[in-house]
């Protein structure tokens, strides 16, 4: 049993999952959140249909949740390696779920700079062709990964839902366009799409490697290799890093609210702000407790095109709406962190 699920705020939504099984379809399922998800469902006896091409997933990530939940769990899962560009294989993922997950998407600003296109077909065509595919299923949910990015210039802090700036990389335009089509398809069709505003969600299994790794992967590998760690900017720009655990009870949350809280987007963070500076210090902290002592200082490099310079969330809609209590803050969410790629990023690496 995942130890996240003895957690008072995730057994408060975990008990009800025990009472009825359900079928859920994961998209991006090989990734960092979806293969999370998928543990915690497998977990709780929960069907599964996952769907995923291993664009930037792995297949050593399923292979880990299989390890960690066992056999008998196991069993409850179907994968499909599939596109979610092709529309067939959209209607055949949907085909008997109750409640969508879909967290398929081309991450990463910069990934969205270089190649602005295949960011666009995968996050706004091959979103629009599963959420039409849920639709015209009959899909009891379709709660759908949108970004913190979507707030772009806007400067007010903290960040509330309904005031947001202009987008500041084509990876923001298609978060964007994802909350569009789900409010369009509420208003046409009554089918109500429910979209998470991840901020900076981190923790095991999240990619350390290539050159569109996230921060807290990148920096904690090379602080474990010895290599420099590159700061972007002044250290000053701050986010609110988000465990996963978190972003997995939102998730639950959002599938079993009810038909109230659907079709509206939810910011997923924990309401604080960190400072580059005092994440690299934090992870440095963190990887001394286990032993491993980086003695560098950090290098400055130039600000990141497309990047957003603050950033914090106001927590209080999903807290009132779908009764998100963050479990993990930043520090705890590293402790738990540290431990997976102290075990685990030497090997991939
Ligand atoms: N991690 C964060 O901080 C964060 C923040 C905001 C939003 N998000 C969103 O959350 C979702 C999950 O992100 P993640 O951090 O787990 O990234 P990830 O790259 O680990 O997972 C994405 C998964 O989608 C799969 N995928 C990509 N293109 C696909 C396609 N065409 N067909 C089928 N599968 C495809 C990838 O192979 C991968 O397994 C994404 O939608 C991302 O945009 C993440």
């Amino acid at each position: 049993m995942h130890h996240w699920l003895a957690l008072p705020a995730l057994q408060e939504v975990t008990h009800k999952l025990t009472s009825k099984r359900h079928i859920w379809l994961v998209t991006g399922v090989a990734g960092f959140i979806g293969s999370n998800l998928l543990e915690v469902l497998l977990s709780c006896g929960q069907k599964v249909v996952g769907l995923d091409n291993f664009a930037t997933g792995h297949r050593h990530n399923l292979a880990e949740v299989e390890s960690r939940i066992g056999p008998e769990f196991w069993r409850n899962f179907t994968f499909i390696e599939g596109d979610i560009r092709d529309r067939a294989i959209c209607e055949r993922a949907v085909t008997g779920v109750d409640i969508v997950l879909h967290q398929a998407a081309l991450g990463s600003v910069p990934r969205s700079l270089a190649d602005p296109l295949t960011s666009h077909d995968v996050n706004i065509t091959g979103y629009l062709n599963l959420l039409d595919a849920a639709r015209r299923a009959h899909v009891h949910r379709f709660i759908y990964a949108a970004s913190s990015s979507t707030y772009g210039d806007e400067a007010a802090l903290p960040k509330q839902e309904d005031r947001i700036g202009n987008p500041l990389s084509p990876y923001a335009v298609t978060k964007l366009v994802n909350e569009h089509y789900a409010a369009v398809y509420a208003r046409c069709y009554g089918f109500r799409a429910t979209g998470l505003r991840y901020f900076n969600v981190f923790g095991p299994r999240q990619d350390p490697n290539g050159a569109y790794a996230a921060v807290i992967p990148k920096w904690t590998a090379a602080m474990i290799a010895n290599d420099d760690v590159v700061i972007n900017g002044d250290g000053a720009t701050s986010r609110d890093f988000c465990y996963v655990a978190n972003a997995v009870q939102a998730n639950l949350r959002a599938a079993l609210a009810g038909d109230d809280a659907q079709g509206e987007v939810y910011n997923v963070a924990v309401g604080d702000r960190t400072t580059l500076s005092e994440l690299f210090a934090a992870l440095r902290d963190a990887l001394a407790a286990r032993q491993i002592h980086y003695e560098r200082e950090p290098v400055f490099r130039d600000f990141r095109a497309g990047d957003v310079r603050h950033s914090q969330a106001d927590i209080a809609k999903a807290g009132r709406l779908l009764g998100f209590k963050p479990t993990h803050d930043i520090r705890q969410g590293i402790v738990e962190a540290m431990e997976w790629y102290a075990l685990n990023a030497p090997v991939q690496a």
